[in-house]
């Protein structure tokens, strides 16, 4: 029988499934639900150390459907971090490490370009024993005009700058969460792990403008009459999250073989959640899906993943990890191995060579010209 038990950075998960931070994992009770429910572990929604500069607004979401249906494939945001005092939430990660001590238990955690507020934060948090940081570098909306989420990580000098901070005090596992807004997310990426990140979180939201309501001529979500561009969740990002996973894995291949990944974006079933790991993830986030189907998921996407590990004989998670990754080539190998198989095929045909027949290669580009020029 397969197991979705796995260790990641020493930290036992009892599987793969983590709620991703956002309202799933916004107080304390539903932390406890999620654990209850049978999630491996929680990231909490992002605290800062001073909760007074966070004003949400209403209303905050945005839903693309498809034409005809009343089911959502896209969801845009516009909420910030947690506008609850850091005090209480340090209250509440002691209370949920004491009722739930097998559940893992990540701080998400965020703060302004300033040294002794990044130590503080993490120093505080890990007294109370969570089990490891997930530094909030990404955020799209709201905090980068106070130059934190996605300001900082845009710029790989200061996600290398502020997770060395983390990391000289930091105690347990952290992992740098990268934001998709960005040409080349390896880039920041390996810097944060060239920093001692642990790991590394993605994607968050993509920057989005949900549309413009035809009546108002208002960009949506209309808050007053104005909009923010916000960040896109849901099915709709998960090609390019598993676009962005398959970069940072292929960076970090055989250079940061003991750092990890936990991929996220658009996951909702373990089929999914087996595409994340066989392009490198460690473990899975589910945000928006949560919000949508609720925490009981969870189960239906164990059983459909032990069921995919059980058809291919995949005893543990690091069985399959990474498993796809070496099937990513470049255009021009794609064409002539197209050429070639071609080739192969026409020959046959014609029995003009043997099953395993090998061509010089003088033969196979003429043989490929003319097949080509034939198409
Ligand atoms: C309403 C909402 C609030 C979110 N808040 C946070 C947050 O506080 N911190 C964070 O790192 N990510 C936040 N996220 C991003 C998610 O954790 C996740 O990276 C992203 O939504 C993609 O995953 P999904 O498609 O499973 O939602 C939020 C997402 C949503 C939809």
């Amino acid at each position: 029988m397969p197991t979705l038990e796995t260790i990641v950075n020493g930290l036992e998960f009892k599987n793969p499934f983590v709620i991703g931070s956002g309202p799933p994992g916004t107080n304390a009770n539903v932390i406890r639900k999620a654990f209850d429910e049978g999630w491996g572990g929680v990231v909490a929604k992002t605290i800062s150390m001073d909760a007074s500069k966070v004003t949400n607004v209403a209303p905050r979401y945005a839903r693309m459907r498809a034409t005809g249906s009343k089911e959502v494939f896209g969801w845009e945001n516009i909420e910030l971090i947690s506008d609850r005092p850091f005090e209480t939430w340090i209250e509440e990660f002691d209370s949920v490490k004491q009722s739930h001590p097998d559940g893992m238990l990540i701080a998400s955690v965020m703060e302004e370009y300033n040294e002794n507020r990044w130590k503080e934060m993490i120093e505080r948090c890990q007294e109370v024993g969570v089990d490891a940081f997930e530094l909030n570098f990404s955020c799209p909306h709201g905090l980068p005009e106070r130059k934190m989420g996605a300001a900082m990580g845009e710029n790989p000098d200061i996600v290398e700058e502020v997770t060395r901070w983390v990391m000289e005090v930091a105690k347990i596992p952290v992992w740098a969460k990268m934001t998709p807004n960005i040409t080349h997310i390896a880039d920041p990426g390996e810097r944060a792990l060239i920093a001692g990140a642990d790991g590394l979180a993605a994607i968050n939201t993509i920057l989005s403008v949900m549309g413009v309501d035809l009546e108002t001529l208002r960009p949506q979500p209309t808050v007053e009459g104005y909009s923010v561009p916000g960040g896109y969740s849901c099915k709709a990002v998960r090609p390019i999250a598993l676009r962005m996973v398959m970069e940072l894995a292929r960076m970090m291949h055989g250079k940061y073989d003991n750092q990890t990944i936990s991929g996220i974006g658009g996951i909702e079933t373990g089929d999914d959640a087996a595409q994340f790991i066989l392009l490198g993830s460690h473990t899975v986030q589910v945000c928006t899906g949560v919000m949508i189907h609720g925490y009981g998921m969870v189960k239906e996407m164990s059983e459909s993943l032990l069921a995919f590990m059980e058809k291919h004989n995949f005893e543990t998670i690091d069985d399959f990890r990474g498993a796809s990754l070496p099937y990513f080539s470049t255009h021009a190998d794609l064409v002539e191995r197209q050429t070639k198989a071609k080739v192969e095929a026409k020959a046959r045909r014609e029995g003009m060579v043997q099953k395993d027949a090998q061509w010089s290669g003088d033969d196979f580009v003429a043989q490929s010209d003319k097949l080509v020029s034939n198409d």
